[in-house]
């Protein structure tokens, strides 16, 4: 019987555990050499060519890596000249497959709409002509705010054809937390749409743009998707098919990027209480992300991939958009949720599309667990060849479900860890050349190099936990962070020790064979449902409501989510801690951030737990929520609070 936590805690890594790619899958794969790693090792930073030479430059780059200057100044393929959008649909058309599918969407309601790369490519074209309408040039950042829809690719890959940097922002996000997101940015125009479905209703998100919009402090211009089909929505705005139908057919030439110019700007949650600005290049993030859709994904043009995430997070930036289209591959687009309209969506969709590729997350298939194989009975899934997880450990007995049940044991698993800061997968198995260990990521990607260190950025041995870094630098490294964010701070907090070193802010653990094991964030940055939540940012949103005296933000354990939101709330003196108040907090909250970020749980008290010098002690909070023993609570100025939340969380 293997034993997945005495290994971790012994380090050790045991035979029986493995289980080797399945022959079938290893015959068609794109990477099958074992020697890819010393190969990589050796050639370091020349491997990566092999990732650049993926795509067609206008400009070849003079050379891989310039590795001057300060943090700021590491450029991957300078000298290099590309078009992101062309590389992902001119070269396919040019190349006789026009009439391929690139997009295969379908929608929360049921609906399906196709479009080739030749129809992909006339749309773009034509919004991107629309974009120039509207006078954006090259570098003014285009804010797109749109759920999972064909247009949402198209403005994205029009933006990259002009060289205006897009700013995807989750459509689940409020009104403020755009217009913080469009203002940190300058961008002054945002594509949008009137609204979305939402268990059979309709949603409206233009007013939440145009709430957005008035509070930023520049004029802006709006382009609106009709998404509901009822003019009624839509506004005084410029309208997406107006602009689409005025240049159709038009040719807009791609504008040249150097590499390192950029392709977008993304944001995340940090542990400050604002939002981390992450900025993707070009010719780098590209590479890497066509690249690591290559070998780890073992994706073709013939295939058809299936990532099921948001676009407005970085897995759908890199492999529902970037990734397989930049390889002429076909991508499905899916608006919905797992359980939209029954709980056998997900394998309707995969049956129907003859779905090669799926990458999905530990959370759904927790919930598909619980949900029940019948539910998969009357669909054929062989279609299915390479299966994938991202986003969150996951556990033993969630993997082997996976195995089995999806890919009926004739699939691999790639469990890939990466962030939104890295741009592209950075640890994970080699499909058909490493044995899977079910729980265990896998080692650090050929040309990735990665390490566990303690608190002084020393490295650890095997079998020991710590953090995580990145010891070398990688394609799809951002640009920068702004200064003062985390990024800068942990370059510069290492520098010492070695300049590129990169914090990731993962507690892990390397085995003895290489295979590391992710054991969860170290920083104040929870993990709801493989969505990222940065609890400064919630308690942020918290204390600016009216009453309100202090906030502490913590992570419940949670089966299904991963973590929930625990919120620990002070009122004021003289504020009552009624139902009122708990409704405030809700709301407060999903008015700065949205609904993915309003607390599960809310627990009034007198006083939030505090050492001598005022820090508030989130560890304690954690034990109570989650039923644990706080411990010793001597480091505490007032530990009688610990018994008083005790009582209150045991309610
Ligand atoms: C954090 C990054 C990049 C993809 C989606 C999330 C966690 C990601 C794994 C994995 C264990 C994982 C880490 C990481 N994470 N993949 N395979 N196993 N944990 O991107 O929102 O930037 O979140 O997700 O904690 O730091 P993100």
């Amino acid at each position: 019987m293997s034993d997945g936590r005495n290994e971790i805690a012994t380090g050790q890594s045991r035979m029986d555990d493995r289980i080797a790619p399945p022959p079938s899958f290893v015959e068609q794969a794109n990477v099958t050499d074992p020697t890819v790693y010393e190969t990589f090792d050796a050639e370091w930073p020349d491997c990566w060519r092999r990732a650049a030479d993926l795509l067609t430059w206008t400009q070849s780059p003079e050379s891989v890596l310039d590795d001057g200057g300060d943090s700021d100044g590491v450029r991957w393929f300078p000298g290099g000249r590309l078009n992101a959008s062309e590389n992902c649909l001119d070269r396919h058309v040019d190349a006789g497959r026009g009439d391929q599918t690139a997009i295969q969407w379908e929608g929360k309601l049921g609906e399906t709409r196709t479009k080739t790369y030749r129809e992909l490519h006339r749309d773009v074209n034509a919004f991107a002509a629309g974009l120039r309408d509207l006078e954006v040039e090259a570098d003014d950042v285009v804010t797109l705010f749109m759920p999972v829809i064909p247009e949402l690719v198209v403005a994205m890959l029009a933006c990259a054809r002009i060289g205006a940097p897009h700013s995807v922002v989750f459509a689940g996000f409020s009104a403020d937390a755009l217009a913080t997101r469009m203002e940190r940015a300058e961008s002054d125009v945002v594509v949008t749409c009137d609204g979305y479905y939402r268990r059979g209703n309709a949603v409206d998100l233009l007013s939440k743009v145009d709430n957005a919009c008035l509070s930023v402090s520049y004029e802006t211009t709006q382009v609106v998707v009709d998404r509901l089909g009822d003019e009624r929505y839509l506004g005084d705005h410029r309208r997406y098919c107006d602009l689409l139908a005025a240049h159709d057919g038009e040719t807009v030439d791609p504008v040249e990027r150097a590499a390192d110019d950029l392709l977008f700007y993304i944001y995340t949650s940090g542990t400050t209480g604002e939002p981390t600005q992450v900025r993707h290049t070009t010719g780098g993030y590209l590479s890497h992300v066509a690249w690591t859709s290559h070998a780890v994904l073992d994706l073709e043009p013939r295939d058809t991939h299936w990532c099921t995430a948001d676009i407005g997070w970085i897995t759908g930036h890199s492999y529902v958009v970037y990734g397989p289209l930049a390889l002429g591959a076909t991508t499905v687009l899916y608006e919905g949720t797992p359980d939209q309209p029954e709980k056998d969506r997900f394998w309707k969709i995969i049956e129907r599309n003859a779905v090669d590729v799926f990458y999905t997350a530990p959370t759904a298939i927790r919930a598909f667990m619980k949900w029940g194989a019948d539910h998969l009975a009357d669909y054929d899934l062989s279609s299915l060849r390479l299966l994938g997880t991202v986003g969150e450990p996951i556990d033993e007995t969630a993997w082997k479900w996976y195995y089995k049940h999806i890919g009926n044991e004739e699939c691999p698993i790639v469990d890939t860890w990466w962030q939104t800061e890295t741009g592209g997968m950075m640890l994970s198995t080699l499909p058909a050349v490493d044995a899977m260990r079910p729980g265990v990521v896998g080692r650090p990607l050929p040309g990735v190099e990665l390490a566990v260190v303690n608190g002084l950025g020393e490295e650890l041995p095997d079998g020991e936990t710590g953090q995580l870094v990145v010891t070398k630098p990688w394609p799809g490294q951002p640009k920068s962070l702004c200064e003062g964010t985390e990024w800068a701070q942990s370059i510069h907090l290492t520098e010492s020790i070695d300049r590129w070193r990169y914090a990731t802010g993962d507690s892990a653990m390397r085995h003895d064979d290489g295979y590391v094991s992710l054991l969860g964030r170290l920083d104040d940055v929870l993990n709801v449902s493989g969505k990222r939540l940065g609890t400064t940012e919630i308690e942020s949103a918290i204390v600016a409501i009216d009453g309100i005296a202090e906030a502490a933000v913590v992570g419940g354990d949670d089966e299904l989510r991963g973590s929930t939101v625990h919120a620990y709330v002070s009122p004021e003196a003289n504020v009552a801690a009624a139902d009122d108040l708990r409704t405030r907090v809700r709301e407060g909250v999903e008015d700065a951030i949205g609904p993915v970020a309003v607390p599960t749980e809310i627990t009034f008290t007198s006083a939030l737990p505090k050492t001598r010098s005022g820090k508030i002690l989130r560890r304690y909070l954690e034990a109570i929520a989650n039923g644990e023993d706080p411990g010793d609570t001597s480091a505490l100025r007032n530990p009688e609070v610990v018994g008083e939340l005790e009582s209150l969380v045991d309610d």
